[in-house]
């Protein structure tokens, strides 16, 4: 049927627009908030506007390459409508008196900051915490970290990192939650749960920012701020949806990443934050740029000037600059030569607005800077146990020969290696206010628990290739029953700008454990990392073999709860692990190909290596427990999915069948056999931590929609296709207990 615009039509319309514009408009949906937002908009000259869309770092505490100013001086003037990396109650009372006090209009500004993987308490690396697939507790350490930071006059952090990175050579998977799009959503949801809660203008809450906007984990090379070439077909099926269930859980702010995607920097992309951020998903916050990231367009070679680079990054979607302090003036200029639309600074200030709206900023700028409650929050007794239960539920345990762990209980320990006792490396990259000082180290703990049937002994540093500590650390195995030796990579070693070539222990640690094997002792080898390793070639070297990431604060007491079997390890990879660097990029739900491999058998002119096998040396979701877990008796509620019925549901009988009490995160995976476009050979489609007592049995059921099994169609529509499914359920992304359903139109 042909639409007409009738006169009727016409006239209702204008009727509408004219209403429009009289009608306050609608920033925050709080009527008060905003006729305050509008009465601001109305008052400030185009410069105080553009103030507020330039964010500057606290010269004390940088974190990218520093450009100097003088801070006060453009608080004075209006020139910062936010800061970023300002802490501490006092010190943001100081300067958000000046905003308040001192500037014509008195806005306060909005103060971000890195809170990464907690505050002050320090919990595991967020890939660490990825492996518990334990999302209450994952929430639970956002809402500490929270009150923590807000307690410290901090209203804004630059999490959760929803980056999916399938590259572990790029330091920044620390950062993230793996590898899968569909554990990144889950943990994407109850991070900016965690931080926003349900009412952000509580002074417990805090702002949440998904970042980096979009596919800055698909660094070429696995080098940090490379390059990216992404189809729009993986962009959209694979990196995007976690940011969109960050819109969707609500999230305040998105950061502008600052790769070169596919020809258009993610900081000057109209397609990334304009088409799909605004129009698709009608996100309604404010846009920040990454550290420097519009300056940065400069030598992508995308503007010329800074001048250019404001303008093409503004005009991209890129609302506010972070410290590329080319926002102010170059926006005035641009508005006033008409290559940059007034309305457009208008809408981008009123969104910042909002966000300080929201957060309470507006009725009570100084409701974050108490320092009283600073003092009674940060590294609270009930923060510090939060963060040695989240730490010990992220510990893999990849091999356990001979029951190694955990040790018997009047054992003598040899605690030997560089990480051992390490109060900075355990917190990791990015540990915001962590300090190492509060560090509760293994070798601290070990020493409470074991007393003096500890020896300790370092062994070698983490990098270097000093061997004189050698003689100690075998010394040390001949008089212990078991050997404890915690090697890896030290904090420096990942996150941003710490990409690796070689994903190996690093230094001389491999030839630590070789000595020790020769003493003939039990030896458990524990790992602290920020990504996957390449650990093929040292497995031999030691019988037992736990990942503990970068555990935080609490790592000792965390890792003592696990090595004596207080706590039965339970987390499982957010990652492949894979045998080799060569093999990269590994990742679990990789397409079929033509000529597949057959059951892990090299074939000629199949899809193989002819030096190493395809399969990684541990699988994403592999985890084991010191208990036994059996799955069995896969049965679907029907055969068939019609696209109108609600659901199928897939149960097994899942069994402790070992002899302790433990976790266990069961898996569920779908595989679509046929499509208009190929399809991964298998899917996350859910997951389920579960405590069972050992003996026990219970019945795990996964629900599946048609909406689960929707795809990015040959169309590029989205939406299902009929046809036949399987479904995979174990304790890893190798599960072969099965079944299968067909989708009926
Ligand atoms: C650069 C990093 O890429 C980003 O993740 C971080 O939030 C900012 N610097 C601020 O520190």
């Amino acid at each position: 049927m042909k639409s007409r615009i009738t006169p009727v039509c016409l006239l209702l319309l204008s009727v509408i627009a004219v209403f429009a514009q009289s009608t306050p408009e609608a920033w925050t949906g709080n009527a008060r908030w905003d006729v305050r937002i509008n009465d601001l908009l109305g008052k400030m000259t185009l410069e105080e506007k553009v103030g507020q869309l330039v964010q500057l770092s606290s010269q004390d505490f940088v974190t990218g390459p520093a450009t100097s100013s003088d801070v006060m001086a453009e608080i004075r003037a209006s020139h910062a409508g936010s800061m970023l990396n300002v802490t501490g109650a006092a010190y943001s009372r100081k300067l958000q008196t000046v905003a308040v006090k001192e500037t014509r209009l008195g806005v306060p500004m909005i103060f971000g900051y890195d809170v990464i993987h907690g505050f002050r308490t320090v919990f595991p690396i967020p890939l660490g915490q990825a492996a518990s697939f334990d999302m209450q507790a994952i929430e639970a350490s956002e809402r500490i970290s929270a009150n923590e930071a807000t307690s410290a006059g901090i209203h804004w952090t630059f999490s959760p990192m929803v980056d999916i990175a399938r590259d572990p050579r790029w330091g920044r998977m620390a950062e993230g939650s793996g590898e899968d799009t569909y554990l990144g959503i889950q943990i994407a949801k109850a991070r900016i749960h965690g931080f926003q809660g349900d009412d952000l203008s509580k002074n417990d809450t805090m702002l949440a920012c998904a970042k980096h906007f979009a596919a800055y984990g698909a660094a070429q090379a696995g080098r940090d701020y490379f390059t990216t070439e992404v189809s729009e077909r993986t962009m959209r099926e694979d990196y995007l949806p976690p940011f969109r269930a960050c819109v969707d859980a609500g999230v305040g702010s998105f950061m502008a990443a600052f790769n070169d995607l596919n020809g258009l920097p993610a900081s000057a992309n109209p397609w990334l934050l304009k088409t799909i951020l605004r129009q698709e998903w009608g996100f309604r916050g404010f846009v920040v740029s990454d550290w420097g990231s519009v300056n940065e367009l400069k030598y992508h070679g995308v503007a010329a000037t800074g001048k250019d680079a404001a303008r093409v990054a503004f005009n991209a979607g890129v609302e506010m600059d972070m410290e590329s302090k080319l926002y102010y003036p170059n926006l005035v200029t641009l508005v006033k030569e008409g290559l940059v639309s007034e309305e457009s600074i208008r809408v981008a200030v009123g969104r910042v607005l909002a966000a300080k709206a929201k957060l309470g900023l507006l009725d009570d700028p100084f409701r974050y800077t108490d320092e009283a409650r600073e003092k009674a929050t940060i590294l609270s007794p009930d923060n510090l146990e939060a963060a040695r239960d989240l730490a010990r539920r992220t510990f893999v345990l990849l091999q356990n020969l001979n029951g190694t762990l955990p040790v018997k209980k009047d054992a003598k320990i040899a605690l030997v290696g560089p990480l051992a006792d390490a109060a900075k490396d355990q917190i990791g990259c990015w540990h915001g206010r962590g300090d190492p000082k509060d560090s509760v180290t293994l070798r601290a703990a070990f020493a409470a628990t074991f007393g003096d049937r500890l020896v300790y002994a370092r062994g070698c540093d983490v990098r270097s290739d000093d061997t004189s500590g050698f003689a100690d650390a075998v010394a040390a195995a001949k008089k212990a029953d078991v050997v404890v030796a915690v090697v890896g990579e030290s904090e420096d070693m990942s996150g941003e700008g710490h990409s690796r070539a070689e994903l190996g222990l690093p230094g001389r640690q491999a030839q630590l454990l070789a000595e020790l094997r020769k003493t003939g002792k039990p030896i458990a080898a524990l790992v602290m990392c920020g990504r996957a390793l390449t650990l093929e070639s040292v497995l031999p070297l030691a019988d037992s073999w736990l990942v503990l990431w970068h555990p935080g604060t609490m790592a000792g007491p965390a890792v003592v709860d696990v090595v004596t079997g207080a706590y039965s390890p339970s987390g499982k990879l957010p990652v492949t692990f894979p045998r080799s660097v060569g093999q990269i990029p590994i990742f679990y739900n990789h397409k079929n190909t033509g000529r597949p491999q057959p059951a892990g058998e090299r074939v000629q002119y199949r899809s193989n290596y002819i030096d190493s096998p395809n399969s990684p040396l541990f699988p994403f979701g592999f985890g084991l427990s010191y208990s036994k877990f059996t799955y069995d008796n896969l049965r679907l509620s029907s055969k068939k999915l019609r696209e109108g019925d609600a659901e199928i549901k897939v149960t097994v009988t899942l069994k402790n069948a070992g002899n302790v009490d433990a976790d266990e995160v069961a898996q569920f995976y779908v595989r679509d056999l046929v499509g208009s476009v190929t399809r991964p050979v298998r899917e996350l489609k859910g997951f389920q931590k579960l405590h069972l007592k050992k003996g026990e049995k219970r019945d795990v059921t996964f629900t599946l929609t048609p909406a689960d099994l929707a795809f990015w169609r040959a169309d590029m529509t989205y939406g299902t296709e009929p046809g036949r499914f399987e479904v995979f359920v174990g304790g890893d992304s190798d599960a072969t207990l099965s079944g299968s359903f067909e989708l009926l139109k």
